[in-house]
């Protein structure tokens, strides 16, 4: 069955889904298709990328060629699939997608190299999730346009080469640092996505808005893009949530009152953390005195996935500087404790003045 956007955005999301979890896996996410940018003009915020990669189109359909291979890398939810689908029509040439887990074996990736026409784009999210046998194929393909395979077994066995038509590779990544070297050297060009800026993230929600049909006044939509953590994708299922909200509650209007109601009301505070940000939080200050606590001990105390705190929880705290990273684990700051209402009793230096026998900086 086909639905439009507007029909796929009344149908309820899933229960117990952690509502800012940037993750891709509810209905809302699926509704978030008709409301992809479709053209690189399209797109808000990410401006340098954006200027990079209007130069990597301009200049690869001045030459008449294929684009290089790219591969986007950064936290959840922030457009690295939309960017990749923005490239292919651009370009208008044919997007195969396909993820690292998907592919198994090396003759999977096998058969797929083998169907590509000339220009193709094949679009491999999770990247980082590919095993060392299928990147191996992958190697020469990217960058010989070969695809090299084993015929026979045994001692008979030998290595055929077999030409395959230019095409590009398109990676994303939420953990650039599990990619493996050889597999980064192949991409002719790397971007890392950042959190949006508020402006950018109110004109994104503007635009869903338009398309959608909600009513907002420019107060509302201010105060669900502070609440969004830099993320499209999780403003875009909070406008939905204060829209429900404002239909049920008010007269359907996003006004700044209703969506400062409705996003306490779903205990998102006004730096858009939610129950498990100040979860994790109180348990580093809580239970292990502010810190320093490894990644799996907080894991491991909150009954949570390391890799859930690592790429959601843990880069938006960084980022708002209410914890640090050290080589012995992770610390919260004085920020984080200000933020929670407890009271800072550490010792440290006092804010204006050098420590004594430290040289001042200036
Ligand atoms: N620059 C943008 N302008 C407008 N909307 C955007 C932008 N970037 C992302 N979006 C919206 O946010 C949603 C999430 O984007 P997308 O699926 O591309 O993220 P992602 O980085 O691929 O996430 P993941 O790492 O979970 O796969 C999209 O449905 C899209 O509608
Ligand atoms: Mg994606």
């Amino acid at each position: 069955m086909q639905f439009n956007a507007l029909q796929l955005c009344i149908i309820i999301p899933m229960e117990n889904e952690r509502l800012i979890n940037p993750g891709m896996n509810s209905t809302d996410d699926r509704a978030d298709f008709a409301l992809r940018p479709r053209y690189l003009n399209d797109i808000i915020g990410q401006d340098i990328i954006r200027e990079n990669l209007s130069i990597l189109l301009t200049a690869a359909r001045q030459r008449k060629e294929p684009l290089d291979h790219i591969l986007f890398y950064g936290p959840p939810g922030l457009g690295k699939t939309t960017l990749a689908h923005v490239m292919a029509n651009e370009t208008g040439v044919n997007i195969k997608i396909t993820s690292g887990p998907t592919i198994e074996r090396s003759g999977d990736l096998a058969a797929i190299l083998s169907n590509l026409q000339e220009g193709d784009i094949l679009f491999i999210d999770e990247i980082h999730r590919l095993n060392r046998s299928v990147e191996e194929i992958l190697y020469p393909a990217m960058e010989d346009s070969a695809l090299d395979i084993m015929v026979g077994k045994g001692p008979s066995a030998r290595s055929i080469r077999l030409k395959l038509p230019r095409f590009t590779v398109i990676g994303a990544t939420t953990r650039l640092s599990m990619v493996s070297s050889p597999l980064r050297g192949r991409f002719g060009a790397i971007y890392r996505l950042n959190y949006y800026e508020v402006c950018a993230m109110e004109q994104i929600l503007k635009n869903a808005a338009a398309k959608l049909n909600v009513a907002c006044e420019e107060g509302g939509l201010n105060e669900i893009a502070r609440r969004s953590r830099g993320t499209p994708r999780i403003g875009l299922r909070l406008l939905r949530r204060v829209r429900d909200f404002a239909q049920v509650r008010s007269n359907g209007l996003i006004s700044a009152e209703s969506a400062r109601d409705a996003l306490e009301l779903l205990g998102i505070d006004p730096f858009g953390l939610d129950d498990m940000d100040r979860r994790v939080l109180l348990t580093i200050i809580e239970k292990f005195n502010g810190g320093p606590v490894g990644l799996n001990t907080i894991a491991a105390s909150l009954s949570e996935e390391t890799d859930t705190i690592m790429e959601v929880v843990e880069p938006y705290l960084l980022q708002l500087g209410f914890i640090n990273r050290t080589p012995q684990g992770r610390n919260a700051t004085r920020g984080a404790y200000d933020h929670l209402n407890i009271p800072w009793l550490k010792s440290e230096p006092p804010r204006d003045e050098p420590t004594f026998g430290q040289t001042p900086l200036f």
